[in-house]
């Protein structure tokens, strides 16, 4: 069984109950193919205020999560899950930015460990010692970890084997044409072509004809032309990186 255990460490545990109770990540938690673990780092702190931020040494705006609750939480996890392989991630801005090889790498993992950074940061020292790494879901600033947490759980979610009952549509789609969906590798991938589905003419608005021509050559051909030309509209930073073909190139003039 390649089940994970995710252990998410916050101040906001309810946060989760909506995103964790639909869908894909409910299904694959019911069905035992994932684990999720909330821990509010409010049971961890140690004075009776339940204080988990202070001010920044070197004044500063802001408030900077203290250590001393998180190296409680992530001690007593490091107890339970000893026999476990896994990571601790820190979710903030400052990451390293989150990519489709990242939840490739984390699906083979036995459990991960989720710290959601809030206010302005998170004691250097817990870094230091306790995180493995730093990650960003994107170049934009959220107010905290948990909605980077709520998307890089589903990411690794879906590519556990048995969760998706249609693998093929993990293998075809943009960012897995290689595993990786960053260009630090074999070149990346294009984004993917169109679809359309049931009905053939929707108020006037066609389905492209060669989607019911039958010709799968065809089809396969105005796909990769249709795939590279929304690439080089919405993302012409893959393209400059893309391995492209000789036709590739043909279909993009
Ligand atoms: Cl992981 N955290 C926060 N606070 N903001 C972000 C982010 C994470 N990723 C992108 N922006």
């Amino acid at each position: 069984m390649s089940a994970v255990i995710f252990d998410i460490i916050t101040i906001f545990p309810a946060f989760f109950q909506g995103p964790f109770s639909h869908g894909m990540v409910h299904q694959a938690q019911k069905r035992g193919l994932i684990e999720v673990n909330l821990h509010d780092l409010r049971d961890y702190a140690f004075d009776r205020h339940k204080t988990v931020d202070d001010r920044p040494f070197g004044g500063g705006e802001g408030m900077v999560l203290k250590p001393e609750p998180l190296f409680g939480v992530i001690r007593q996890l490091r107890e339970h899950r000893q026999r476990l392989s896994g990571k601790v991630i820190l979710l903030t801005p400052q990451g390293k930015r989150f990519s489709q090889r990242m939840a490739c790498q984390y699906s083979t993992f036995k459990n991960v460990v989720l710290i959601c950074g809030r206010y302005e940061g998170v004691d250097e020292r817990v870094i230091d010692c306790l995180v493995d790494d730093e990650v960003s879901i994107g170049d934009f600033v959220l107010s905290g970890g948990e909605l980077a947490a709520c998307v890089l759980v589903d990411a690794v979610t879906r590519l556990l084997p048995g969760v998706l009952n249609n693998r093929s549509s993990i293998t075809n789609e943009s960012f897995s044409e290689n595993p990786l969906g960053d260009r630090t590798d074999a070149g990346p991938p294009l984004l993917d072509y169109p679809q359309y589905t049931r009905p053939k003419d929707f108020e006037g608005l066609k389905v492209p004809n060669v989607l019911i021509s039958g010709d799968h050559q065809k089809i396969r051909l105005w796909r990769r032309k249709k795939a590279l030309e929304k690439t080089l509209k919405n993302r012409p930073d893959l393209i400059e990186y893309a391995a492209l073909s000789e036709q590739d190139k043909q279909l993009l003039n």
